[in-house]
């Protein structure tokens, strides 16, 4: 059982900018799950602040393209990405990452909240979108 993420065509939502953007926050976040464990925590700290990073700008492209399709449950998708970015905020990495254990149940979080926001959340806009 890896703890990275496989990407397969089930996490494609059709939208190309949405799809590659995608890939990138798995990279990130596989790129997390590899570093764990024999990594200092301050680059382990560099790679979850290149994650809230990459997840404001991707938020901010999604959102942009809903806004421009007019979706109908844009506010509630806003705010699934807002709770997000707030839970990444509020770990204190200087704890978490002083601990394996922490730092593997910080990527647990991370991976499932990421695959069920595209496989759900994203992938029911795109439906909306393509419909
Ligand atoms: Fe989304």
């Amino acid at each position: 059982m890896t703890a990275k993420i496989i990407w397969d065509s089930s996490f494609e939502t059709g939208i190309t900018e949405v799809d590659a953007q995608h890939k990138r926050l798995v990279e990130i976040i596989n790129s997390l799950a590899d570093a764990i464990g024999h990594t200092p925590a301050n680059a382990l700290k560099e790679i979850v602040e290149q994650l809230k990073d990459y997840a404001v700008y991707h938020f901010r492209t999604e959102e942009g393209i809903m806004q421009e399709a007019q979706y109908s449950d844009i506010a509630g998708h806003r705010d699934e990405h807002a709770m997000f970015v707030d839970q990444i905020l509020l770990f204190d990495l200087d704890v978490i990452l002083a601990s394996e254990g922490l730092a593997w149940d910080m990527l647990h979080f991370l991976r499932g909240w990421l695959t069920n926001h595209i496989l759900v959340v994203d992938k029911k806009f795109a439906a909306e979108l393509h419909g």
